[in-house]
């Protein structure tokens, strides 16, 4: 049994699991996403379908500091919140767009993802937003092969978002998955320093690229957790947790 990088066929199965449950929830939420919901109402469908697969939330009591352990199910983060916005009375209205990210526990491993959608008729700006986001997403797990380097995912993601005009997050990046929630290698969604991990066949990442529509810069509120746009601008946020295989990667949580 190995605990590294590289996964064997059978944590591989256990992780497919995990990532099956993720996609069931991102699928069951889509449908009540709708003016009038709250986040803690979409919060409870989470948990209570995560707990009848045998599974457990993996982001709930998550977190370093004790007095402050991430308190949900579900990040939810609207409109110029970026990512790991908490549930609460919030309720959603028309024009706004939410990013539901989920993180599943299950014999020990861990499935995430996550997806933004709009609520009702959202501006145009926004939807170009999704759809970017959404792609980058695609492009970057394209690169996920075996013999490419972590970089190769980073500069595919940054490239195409950059060119549609917004801005890649720099202070949150995409992790290793497996027995623990974030394991090596880092997963930037820029190009950074060094030219990052060669990609072995076996690896599991969650890779989640964080776009905002104006400014790179984000914001760590008093809370502990939200983090906003630095510019009150909107974001999104797309995940899956991929599989590195010789050929195509496999995305887990489809
Ligand atoms: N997908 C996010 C991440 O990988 C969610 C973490 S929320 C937390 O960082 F509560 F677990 F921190
Ligand atoms: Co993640």
């Amino acid at each position: 049994m190995s605990k590294g990088l590289i996964k064997t066929p059978e944590e591989i199965e256990l992780m497919r699991k995990c990532g099956r449950i993720v996609a069931d929830v991102l699928k069951l939420l889509e449908k009540s996403i709708k003016p009038g919901i709250t986040t803690k109402e979409l919060d409870e469908i989470a948990e209570e379908y995560i707990r009848s697969q045998c599974a457990e939330p993996a982001f709930k009591g998550y977190g370093t500091d004790k007095k402050n352990l991430y308190p949900a199910s579900l990040c939810t983060s609207i409109d110029d919140q970026v990512v790991h916005g908490i549930p609460g009375q919030h309720v959603l209205s028309e024009g706004e767009i939410i990013s539901i990210d989920i993180g599943v526990k299950k014999d020990n491993y861990h499935g995430d993802g996550a997806k933004s959608f709009a609520v009702g008729r959202v501006s145009e700006e926004k939807l170009r937003l999704l759809k970017v986001t959404e792609e980058s997403l695609y492009l970057g797990i394209a690169q996920a092969t075996a013999g490419n380097r972590v970089q190769d995912i980073s500069a595919a993601i940054q490239k195409y978002v950059e060119k549609a005009g917004f801005s890649v997050v720099r202070d949150l990046v995409g992790h290793g998955i497996g027995r623990s929630l974030h394991e090596e290698p880092p997963v930037p969604n820029y190009v950074a320093d060094g030219s990052g991990m060669v990609l072995k066949s076996g690896m599991t990442l969650a890779i989640e690229p964080m776009i905002n529509a104006g400014s790179y810069k984000v914001k760590f509120n008093s809370d502990g957790w939200t983090v906003t746009t630095a510019d009150g601008k909107p974001s999104a946020h797309f995940e899956h947790t991929v599989l590195i295989t010789d050929s195509e990667p496999e995305i887990l949580t489809k």
